[in-house]
């Protein structure tokens, strides 16, 4: 249990039941340092990690100049708190925000999770349109906040336990093109009624002008990496637009180039009101926010959202070498690059494999989805091929998630410093744990 280059052993750490089981967990590997795609165990086993800490570590693990970064702003000021001082750190990346989306006028909040920017988004749509209601989609994941729970579908377990949660929300179809009305389709021929769904939630739960915003995740996350048709969010906004409904692009997990584009909507040319961040804006260290036009964003009053560790200087330095990395090494490019690759090598191993119902992605955000075969129309749920996959993928040292509300999506989420040898040696593993699994 000697890690001989690390000197660490794990036979003198507590017993791992010290941490409570809310925190569900896919292995039960104590590890001991990251570098780039990597993990290392304590006990010096290297580990792919194709999670990427649920896409967080667009730069790998522990980027030399993040790490850096973060050493040097930590030596000088931990905490610089928002209410009481500006800070050089938060000063930079305020500015680089507001000019990370084209055109003008932009402003940015930032706070500490995905779901507490979520919260501001919410907040913010409330008050700069003084109406009520949120729309949300089936299938659609933005945090465990109470607001942000009741605003998700992704899986019961996200909100099942905790009823009564927050009114004024309601939530209409997803284009899940897979799982489409009279078969399976692929995207460009998609029959999703997504917009005939929309307009039922208007005539049946709630008056459009009573509604503040429309939340939306450019490419759906935990619930099953759906990538929508290309008409999706371009005829949202125009809808969104002619009720004078905000759109809030949730980009917590599709952000900072995952998907081969700085944010996702830049795919569709889609103008958000409002863009929440998180995860891949920092490298790690805790910080999210929102993008917003100042005319809009400066409407929230002063003191009426915030929080002690919002926008820390430590991360918010973490944040500025996370930009400066993804631009001096090509990341939004390689994203695009390697996700090619990736899936053109997953539609080639899926093919003969038949509990495969779908393969699907966009970028570094790639998907496959187990089915049944041969069992009603062949698409019914298959999450115990699923959950051995994944498990075979970890015996063969790879990490790979799960998604889905039925848990039946392996979702591959590689850092976007991966390389081509990675992801082909990603797709030899995988193409032996389908093998193995029985898929
Ligand atoms: C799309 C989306 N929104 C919001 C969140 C919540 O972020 P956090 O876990 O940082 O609160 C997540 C987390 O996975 C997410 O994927």
């Amino acid at each position: 249990m000697i890690d001989a280059a690390a000197g660490t052993s794990t036979a003198s750490l507590p017993d791992r039941s010290v941490v409570p089981p809310v925190w569900g967990r896919i292995t039960n590997l104590v590890v001991d340092h990251g570098q780039g795609s990597w993990l290392v165990t304590m006990d010096g086993e290297r580990y792919l990690d194709y999670s990427s800490g649920i896409g967080v570590t667009n730069t790998g693990h522990a980027h030399p100049r993040v790490a850096a970064a973060v050493a040097a702003q930590a030596a000088k000021l931990l905490h610089g708190q928002q209410n009481i001082m500006y800070h050089e750190a938060g000063l930079r990346l305020y500015d680089r925000l507001a000019h990370v989306l084209p055109g003008e006028g932009w402003g940015a909040f930032l706070s500490n999770s995905g779901a507490e920017a979520v919260e501001a988004a919410v907040k913010l749509a409330r008050v700069a349109t003084g109406r009520p209601v949120i729309i949300g989609f089936r299938y659609g994941y933005h945090g465990r906040t109470a607001q942000t729970m009741a605003l998700t579908t992704a899986k019961d377990v996200y909100r099942g336990h905790f009823e009564p949660l927050p009114g004024s929300v309601y939530h209409t179809a997803y284009p899940y093109c897979y799982r489409a009305a009279g078969g399976a389709h692929p995207i460009d021929a998609c029959t999703c009624d997504w917009e005939a769904e929309l307009d039922l939630t208007f005539h049946q739960f709630v008056y459009p002008e009573h509604v503040a915003a429309i939340i939306v995740e450019p490419v759906l996350g935990e619930g099953g990496y759906l990538v929508p048709p290309p008409g999706f969010l371009p005829r949202l906004r125009e809808i969104t637009r002619r009720h004078g409904i905000l759109l809030i692009a949730d980009e917590v997990q599709t952000g900072f180039g995952r998907t081969g584009r700085f944010f996702a909507v830049e795919h569709w040319g889609v103008e958000p009101d409002i863009l929440v961040m998180a995860k891949g804006i920092a490298s790690g260290l805790p910080l999210s926010g929102i993008i917003a036009k100042r005319e809009t964003l400066d409407r929230l009053p002063p003191g009426s959202h915030g929080g002690t560790y919002g926008g820390n200087v430590v991360a918010c330095a973490a944040a500025n070498a996370t930009l400066d990395v993804i631009r001096d090494e090509g990341l939004v490019e390689n994203a695009r690059a390697r996700g090619d690759q990736f899936l053109l090598g997953l539609r080639r191993i899926a093919a003969r494999y038949p509990s495969v119902g779908d393969v699907r992605g966009l970028g570094l955000m790639l998907a496959l989805e187990f089915v049944r075969p041969g069992e009603g129309d062949g698409r019914t749920p298959n999450p115990e091929v699923t959950k051995r996959v994944q498990a075979e993928a970890l015996a063969r040292r790879l990490i790979v998630l799960t998604a889905g509300t039925y848990v039946n999506v392996v979702r591959i989420i590689p850092p976007l410093v991966t390389t081509a040898a990675e992801v082909d040696l990603a797709l030899s593993i995988l193409d032996e744990s389908l093998a193995a699994a029985g898929a």
